[in-house]
Parts: structure tokens; C-alpha cells; sequence
């Protein structure tokens, strides 16, 4: 439904401003009137301004920034990521979506993106929700499937945060940090976050989900998220092109996971530690679901897991959880 939908906006596109039969666009798409009047509704229910009518025509006022895999695909310099693109109007969540297509057992080619402009049950780490407001943000969970144990795991979402720090750093040239494990922060505040999920066997990964959510073009955040959210554009005071970011993203992605497969994990672990400012040298405190670790960060062990010295000299290594303190 959401493909046809997005061939009907296509087509809409290439004649802006210009008024299409529906007629026309009922006959290339090879629909019955009433079926292109029903879509047009679920289009305009999405926020895109269509003027007219079945008889009149229809014409489409505003380019909206809709992430049409017609307007990424030409245009991706990837070999795997992004290849295979699903694109929903509205979904519950692409983790999610993209955890049914796996249960389906379809088979699923590397790198399949499953993008969608707003979410009605966006999920965060740790069990909290995302806010997934539409078309402001660019929310997209990529499906891969490392050839790796699961106590690796964890360097596939560092990747993310270091592709994503580049390609927004690319794009925007904002000074961009990265809060472990995985926050993207602007300004001191979060515009991005990973929540990864993995089906492994004891000694295998056998798939892995890797969800993006990212503050692109929110004017404002929500009163209880906005003291340490922020979006690109508010940081920046300029609006951000959503598929620049996108198109940027999955080309360090692909060259970080390439050269993951044929290296090992030292570029992750070398580039996160040159990004992050959390990876040397910083007070904080972490919970890790159970516990309180607080004490003073001293890198990356090989694993991805974060060095903590505590008082007295002892390093624990912590593999997860949340920072809730930072100095
Ligand atoms: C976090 O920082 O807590 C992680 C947030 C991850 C949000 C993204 S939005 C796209 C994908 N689908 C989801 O339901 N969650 C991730």
C-alpha cells in the first residue's frame, strides 16, 4: 500500500504546481477512480497539500521532504545498505517491522532499510518510548547479518554513532559528540539515539536490527524531553535536508561494517574513542540496570565495553547501560 502510495506522490512530484488529471494518474497507475481518491486521502492524511479534485485534477502545492526510496535509490553510493528500502507513511515502529519480517522467515536481502516518516509506537532503549514526530524526524532500522559471536555485538551500534557522527558532521558541520554507548549529542544535548536487537545463537548473530532515530527538523521537543533533546535545526537554526543526512549516513555506515568484516573491531574502537568525548578522562556515573559505577572513563576495552577507573585504582569495564551523571 505505502509503495503505491509513494508512486502516486512520485508522480505528483514530477508535475508540481502543474494541475494531473486524475484520469491521467488513475490510468499510469492502473487503479480505479475511487481507488486514487482513497489514496489521495491517505496522502493528504500524512500532511502532504494536494489542491483539487477527481475531476479537476489534482496538484501538489509544496515539495514535501517525504524519504521516497524513488528519490534515495538513484541516488545511493552503497553496495549493500540501503538496497533493499521499505518506506511507511506510518508505522508502529521499523524495529518492529523490521522484527516481523524476519519472524515471517522471508528472505530478506543485507542491508534492507525499513524508513518511515512517523511512528505510532517508536521504542528507545531500556524499554522508553521515542518520540517520532512526522516528517520532522528521520527514524530507519537497518537489518543485517554479521558473521560475528554476540559479544560483538555492541561494536556493530558504536559503528552506528560513529557513522551517523560523520555523515552529520559531513553534512552540517556541527561539532558533534558521541555520549556513551551510543547518544548523539549537539550542543551538550541529545539529537540522536540506536537501539539495536539481535537473535543469536550461543556463538553466532544470526540477525541484527539496528533502529536510528534522529532530531532532524523539530522547531520545538516535547516540555519533559526538551531540557536534553534538541534537533539539527535548533542547534543549527537552519533546516536540514533529512535524505542528505540519510544518503551520507548510509555510505559510512557500509565502509565501517566493509571494514569491520575484513579488519576486525580497531577502526570502530580507534574512531569512537577520537569522537566521543565520554572516552577519556570524563567523571561519571553509569547505571548498568543493576548497579551504580561512577568513577573516571579510560577508553575502550577490545570488546567496545567502557573503562571506568574507580576510587582506589580498580577498572571495571562496563558493556551496558545508561550514563546518568557526566562531568
Ligand atoms: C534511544 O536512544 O533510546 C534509542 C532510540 C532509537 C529510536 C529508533 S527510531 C527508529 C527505530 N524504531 C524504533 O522503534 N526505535 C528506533
Amino acid at each position: 500500500m505505502d509503495r503505491k502510495l509513494d508512486e502516486l506522490l512520485f508522480a505528483l512530484m514530477h508535475n508540481m504546481m502543474l494541475t494531473v488529471s486524475g484520469e491521467k494518474l488513475a490510468k499510469d497507475l492502473g487503479v480505479s477512480h475511487s481507488t486514487l481518491a482513497r489514496w489521495i486521502d491517505k496522502l493528504r492524511g500524512a500532511g502532504i497539500e494536494i489542491r483539487g479534485e477527481l475531476f479537476t485534477g489534482y496538484r501538489l502545492v509544496r515539495l514535501p521532504d517525504v524519504l521516497l526510496p524513488q528519490l534515495i535509490r538513484p541516488r545511493l553510493g552503497t553496495r549493500i545498505v540501503g538496497r533493499n528500502l521499505y518506506h511507511f507513511y506510518d508505522v508502529d515502529s521499523t524495529n518492529s517491522f523490521a522484527g516481523r519480517l524476519i519472524a515471517h522467515g522471508r528472505r530478506i536481502a543485507e542491508g534492507t532499510v525499513i524508513i518511515a516518516e512517523s511512528q505510532s509506537a517508536g521504542r528507545g532503549r531500556l524499554g522508553r518510548s521515542w518520540y517520532s514526530e512526522r516528517e520532522a524526524g528521520i527514524y530507519f532500522s537497518m537489518i543485517l547479518f554479521p558473521k560475528t559471536p554476540p559479544s560483538l555485538a555492541p561494536l556493530f551500534t558504536l559503528g552506528t554513532a560513529v557513522a551517523m557522527h560523520n555523515g552529520v558532521e559531513r553534512y552540517s558541520g556541527l561539532d558533534i559528540d558521541i555520549k556513551w554507548p551510543n547518544d548523539l549529542l549537539v550542543g551538550g544535548k541529545k539529537f540522536c539515539g540506536i537501539l539495536s536487537e539481535i537473535q543469536a545463537e550461543v556463538d553466532l548473530v544470526k540477525t541484527m536490527i539496528i533502529g536510528v532515530g534522529l532530531n532532524a527538523n523539530q522547531e520545538r521537543l516535547p516540555d519533559e524531553i526538551a531540557g536534553r533533546a534538541t534537533s539539527l535545526r535548533i542547534a543549527s537554526g537552519r533546516i536540514q535536508s533529512r535524505i542528505e543526512i540519510l544518503l551520507e549516513f548510509f555510505e559510512e555506515f557500509e565502509n565501517i561494517y566493509l571494514d569491520f568484516e575484513r579488519k576486525g573491531p580497531r577502526g570502530i574502537i580507534d574512531q569512537w574513542t577520537r569522537f566521543s568525548s565520554f572516552a577519556n578522562g570524563r567523571k561519571i556515573e553509569i547505571h548498568d540496570g543493576v548497579r551504580k559505577i561512577s568513577g573516571v572513563t579510560c577508553g575502550l576495552n577490545p570488546l567496545g565495553a567502557l573503562r571506568i577507573e574507580q576510587k582506589g585504582g580498580r577498572i571495571e569495564e562496563v558493556y551496558s547501560g545508561d550514563v546518568a551523571a557526566w562531568e
